[in-house]
């Protein structure tokens, strides 16, 4: 039986990992309590103990406009300890999934883009995804480099929870309308995750699937639509809200100004992972109202 090593199981991706990952072998998980990740030496120290077949890394510093002033802290967890897992991944043969960002590109495009476009990050946050990125590809370790965007689940912090938040105190909301995405739900990366290690772990030549993948919900949205939808779906579910839809504002990004830049084009394919694994990625909206409900029930 393979063995799997889960790194970052509390966060959103990684909590959804760790009900369907137990499917393909013997799973450990590894939160913040066991291994602080910030500690290289008991990174490696935790890997020579559980000598893992597959790595697969749902561990980030995510905190995009944190990271303007923090670049180190997150240069640390993003780059250098994806360079530790890459280079132990790559020494004892095991596989390593990791995860990326749509910031990894600057959104000049006018067309989704493809992994083989140049990345060109505007933030600190997305300059140290795009070096973790390279420390895998760099490292020759066989790899799934899952790109994801707009993550959401009822865990954690996120757009969704914050929409839903807005909704329920206050009778009006402006929110960002030129900045297009495709929100992703958590359960989702993870049903991808798995679907594609199934592949990998049956396949008769597995090197060959090693790669850069987009692994986001089909379609797109602007976050203007995003949470449009989001409070017209808890409407629908008859969550109490001090709004509707239509008391919801379009702004431009420039009216709202953050610390960090974000692409205006945040638009992935997703083509490349639905042939290669022969899998299907449903529409951004089809998980939202089941996570809403679980937002609901868990307060
Ligand atoms: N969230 C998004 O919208 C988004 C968009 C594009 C790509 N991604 C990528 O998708 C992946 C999964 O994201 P996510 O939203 O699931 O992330 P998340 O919810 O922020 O979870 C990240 C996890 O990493 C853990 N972690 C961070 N520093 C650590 C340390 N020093 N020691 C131990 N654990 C540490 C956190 O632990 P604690 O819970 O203890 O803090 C947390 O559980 C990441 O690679 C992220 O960059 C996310």
């Amino acid at each position: 039986m393979k063995k799997i090593v889960l790194f970052g199981s509390n966060g959103q991706v990684g909590w959804e990992l760790q009900s369907s990952l137990p499917l393909l072998g013997n799973l450990a998980v590894c939160d913040r309590s066991k291994v602080d990740l910030s500690d290289f030496d008991a990174v490696s120290a935790y890997l020579e103990q559980e000598r893992p077949d597959i790595i697969v890394n749902a561990a980030a510093y995510n905190a995009v406009d944190q990271a303007e002033t923090s670049e180190e802290d997150a240069q640390r967890i993003n780059h250098d300890l994806v360079k530790v897992l890459a280079d132990y991944a790559a020494g004892k043969s095991a596989w390593l999934v990791h995860y990326s960002t749509d910031y990894v590109f600057d959104g000049a495009s006018e067309r989704p883009y493809a992994e083989t476009d140049v990345t060109n990050p505007l933030n600190a946050y997305g300059r140290s995804k795009a070096q973790g990125e390279q420390a895998v590809v760099a490292s020759g370790c066989n790899h799934l480099l899952l790109r994801t965007s707009w993550v959401y689940s009822a865990r954690g912090r996120n757009f969704a929870k914050t929409i839903l938040r807005l909704a329920e105190t206050k009778t009006e909301f402006s929110v960002v309308d030129d900045q297009t995405g495709a929100p992703t739900s958590a359960s989702l990366v993870a049903d991808i995750t798995t679907l594609c290690l199934y592949q990998v772990l049956n396949s008769s030549n597995p090197e060959a699937l090693s790669g850069t993948y987009h692994a986001v919900a089909s379609g797109h949205a602007s976050w203007y639509e995003y949470a449009r939808y989001l409070v017209s779906e808890a409407v629908g579910l008859g969550i109490p809200l001090s709004c509707t839809e239509h008391d919801i504002r379009a702004v431009s990004c420039s009216e709202y100004p953050t610390k960090a830049v974000r692409p205006k084009n945040s638009r992935l394919d997703n083509s490349k992972i639905q042939n290669a694994f022969n899998i299907c990625i449903p529409d951004w909206k089809i998980n939202i109202k089941r996570t809403l409900s679980d937002m609901v029930r868990q307060g």
